[in-house]
């Protein structure tokens, strides 16, 4: 293994940025994707994660010895390479390196991911060499884009950000899918969400967010289930579900934009039809929990009023909308115990869901968080939850109590929509599900 840079002074350069040294001589370092020889030239496209370059070497261009380096190259060797930059069209990423030097740092061993087709779980199990793949490298661009355009968003809401913790005393969500682990002497759970936190955060900051990962004991194995994902969850003081509907409105016809402005190429790539992503604007589509049951009877589906939605009837009602759908008022009953009930109907809550477009389905949860410390109490009991893992929470409603509202949206829903993604098990790095823990 020879040392780096390969000698003197010249620059090491990010693929991505090799348009501005189009001309000069630069240094690349990367990993071999391909590799071809017609006897007297080589070929290599080289990854460094920036992008891919076509590197060409006639015999004459370089020694011996680099020659016959290039020569024994295998697919996701590591390199570093010398060479001066030409525009060329027919390069990917319009630029190709003329070569004057290779070093390998590595020669990789036979490379287990062909381009042939493999299974799934196949994939799965290479997860951690399956992630140098194009697509999946263009998958979790868009994600990053997506986690920034979430973040910038509510800074410039003016949120605060405020993280909540991980390690929890008790449940959010409901207990049926708490993960529970031990905490020195004492039992604990990893969270489900962070909202509990938040709205303490928002009675002190007035409007805040949290980002962080989620955990889910769910035993779901669909498309849209994953045991370990990652929400950001805003919480605003004196705010009702009316803001933050409008609120979830403008986040998402922001990020939409973003991703479709700064992602162009990713989405390209994956195929995505971007122009069902140019129809994201306001208004959105919106409907009661009544209107929504009406729909899923008239589509022939034997949904009973009073039971939450399934997989299917978010995919039947999502499906007839071309922007996001909020279906509101979900019935208290179907929703976690802080829920505000509805004033006009008392078995309904001030809820929102929000429903991606195409088929997606529930990528937001969110509404108005309940305003009453008696009413708080009997709820915490009719769920069984215990009374004094909350009473921090109910001071929430004792000192200063305001109405305020929230939501969490989901990272991996959010992208499997944008990206176009049949399935959420591609939008996180490593993805944790019912049956997979590994890598
Ligand atoms: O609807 P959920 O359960 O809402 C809450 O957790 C609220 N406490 C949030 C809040 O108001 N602060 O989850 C919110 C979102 C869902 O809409 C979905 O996008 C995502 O989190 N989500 C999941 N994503 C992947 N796999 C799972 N098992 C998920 N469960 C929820
Ligand atoms: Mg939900």
């Amino acid at each position: 293994m020879s040392s780096l840079p390969i000698a003197g002074t010249t620059p090491w350069i990010r693929i991505a940025d090799a348009r501005d040294h189009l001309g000069g001589a630069v240094e690349v370092r990367g990993w071999v994707t391909h590799h071809r020889s017609s006897g007297k030239v080589q070929f290599l496209v080289l990854r460094d994660g920036s992008g891919l370059m076509q590197c060409v070497a006639g015999l004459k261009d370089v020694s011996t010895d680099d020659w016959e380096a290039a020569a024994r190259l295998t697919q996701e060797s590591s390199v570093v390479v010398r060479g001066t930059l030409r525009a060329d069209t027919r390069a990917p990423g319009g630029v190709e390196m003329g070569l004057q030097a290779v070093r390998i740092v590595a020669l990789a061993e036979p490379y287990p991911i062909s381009p042939k087709e493999h299974g799934t779980d196949f994939l799965m199990d290479h997860r951690h060499l399956w992630l140098r793949s194009t697509r999946q490298q263009a998958i979790l661009r868009i994600r990053a884009e997506v986690v920034g355009a979430f973040r910038d968003f509510m800074d410039r809401e003016g949120f605060l950000l405020v993280d909540s913790p991980i390690f929890t005393p008790s449940a959010c969500e409901g207990t049926s899918t708490l993960f529970e682990t031990t905490y020195f002497d004492q039992k604990a759970y990893l969270t489900q969400s962070g909202q509990l936190y938040q709205e303490a955060a928002a009675l002190a900051f007035g409007r805040t967010y949290c980002f962080g990962p989620a955990f889910r004991a769910e035993k779901s194995k669909t498309r849209r289930h994953l045991i370990e994902f990652w929400m950001m969850e805003p919480e605003w003081a004196f705010a009702t579900l009316e803001d933050v509907i409008a609120l979830e409105e403008r986040l998402l016809v922001y990020t939409v934009g973003r991703a479709l402005e700064a992602r162009a190429e990713e989405l390209k790539s994956l195929e995505r039809d971007t122009t069902k992503l140019a129809r994201v604007k306001a208004p959105f589509a919106r409907m009661h929990y009544d209107e929504a049951v009406a729909r899923l009877h008239a589509a022939g589906l034997p949904f009973e009023w009073g039971s939450d939605l399934g997989g299917t009837d978010e995919t039947v009602l999502s499906e007839q909308s071309e922007t996001p759908l909020f279906v509101t008022h979900y019935p208290a009953a179907v929703k976690p115990f802080y829920m505000e009930p509805d004033p006009a109907d008392e078995r309904l809550s001030l809820s929102c869901d929000c429903l991606a477009p195409e088929g997606y389905g529930e990528i937001i949860g969110g509404g108005q968080r309940m305003a009453s410390l008696e009413l708080l109490e009997r709820r915490i009991d009719e769920h069984g939850l215990p009374q004094e893992a909350f009473e921090w929470y109910k001071d929430l409603r004792r000192y200063g109590s305001a109405p305020h509202a929230g939501f969490g949206i989901g990272v991996e829903r959010t992208l499997a929509w944008i990206a176009g993604l049949d399935h959420v098990r591609e939008t996180i790095p490593f993805p944790r599900m019912l049956y997979r823990l590994r890598p």
